[in-house]
Formats: C-alpha cells, structure tokens, sequence
C-alpha cells in the first residue's frame, strides 16, 4: 500500500520507527517530513500534506505523528475527504477502521509508548471497515465534504429502533 507519513518535531522519533515499519512491511512510503527533532516546526504544515496526499490519490493512507496526535489530526481532518483518527492502542486503531473507516491513523510520540504504537499501526493496516450501518454514518460525514450544513437526522434512520452500536 502507498501511505503518506508526516510528522512535527515532536513525533520525529516515533515517525521514524513507523517508516522503518512500515517500509519493513513491504509499504511503499511518502515520507513528508519533518526531517529532525531538533527544528521546531508547526504540526498544521505537515497534517495538511499527509490529508492532501491521500485525498489527491498519491497515497491510499496516511500517517500523522505529533506530540500527542491530537493537533496533526486536526489539520489533516481539514482536507476534504479526509478521516484522521486519533488512536492510543490496537484497539482503537481497529475500531478507527472498522466502525470510522479512517484513512489517516494519528499518534502521539508523547502518549504512546513505541510498542504501542507499532501494534496500532499493524491493526490499522490489516482491518476492514465493516461496513453496514457504519457506511450510513460515513455518507453522512461526507456530506459535509459536499457543503451540507446540517446533519442529517438520528429520527430519519429507518434501523433507529434496532439496537445500535
Ligand atoms: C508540540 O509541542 C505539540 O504541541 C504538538 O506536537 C502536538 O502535541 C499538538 O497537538
């Protein structure tokens, strides 16, 4: 698979293992920088080129690392079409694919130990999305990718009084 990969100072470390990973894998990795530690930079550059990369179509996924992989997500969740999840563990990641069909995984170098981290990387590379009712709610986000201003309703949902998950 083609994944785009960014990070700020702050996640250098971590994104480095998770290239490394990654490429190990037999992943075809876009490397969009930062380049050191040692450089302060700010994490909006690099979340925006990695959501960029995969809603143009050079990458299929992407990956975000920052300090605590909220503030990259943000950025990258800017990009249309984009959906960046912020995930702490493997279960997490699999649930970001499952349920949230996520195509950016954001972590924090911070708050995530690097065992961890490689273990949410290798769920997120190998779950599906289910599907189902969760392809409902992922039409519903789009929309606002298309300019809809409001959501659509929980009342209009034909399974509403089935249980849900
Ligand atoms: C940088 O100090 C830090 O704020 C950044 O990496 C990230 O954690 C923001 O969300």
């Amino acid at each position: 698979m083609r994944i785009a990969v960014g990070s700020d100072h702050a996640g250098y470390a971590l994104k480095t293992l998770i290239v490394e990973h990654l490429a190990a894998a037999g992943h075809e990795v876009l490397d969009l920088g930062t380049d050191t530690a040692e450089v302060s930079v700010d994490y909006p550059e690099f979340g925006h080129a990695v959501g960029a990369a995969v809603a143009d179509g050079r990458a299929e996924r992407g990956v975000c690392v920052c300090g605590t992989g909220i503030g990259i997500g943000i950025a990258a969740n800017k990009v249309p079409g984009i959906r960046a999840a912020v995930v702490h563990d493997s279960t997490t990641a699999t649930l970001a694919r499952r349920h949230n069909d996520a195509n950016v995984v954001c972590l924090g170098e911070r708050t995530t130990g690097p065992a961890e981290a490689i273990d949410a990387i290798d769920a997120f590379f190998t779950t599906e999305f289910e599907g189902g009712r969760h392809q409902r709610r992922i039409d519903q986000i789009s929309r606002f990718d298309s300019g809809a201003t409001e959501a659509s309703l929980s009342s209009d949902n034909p399974e509403r009084q089935q249980p849900t998950s």
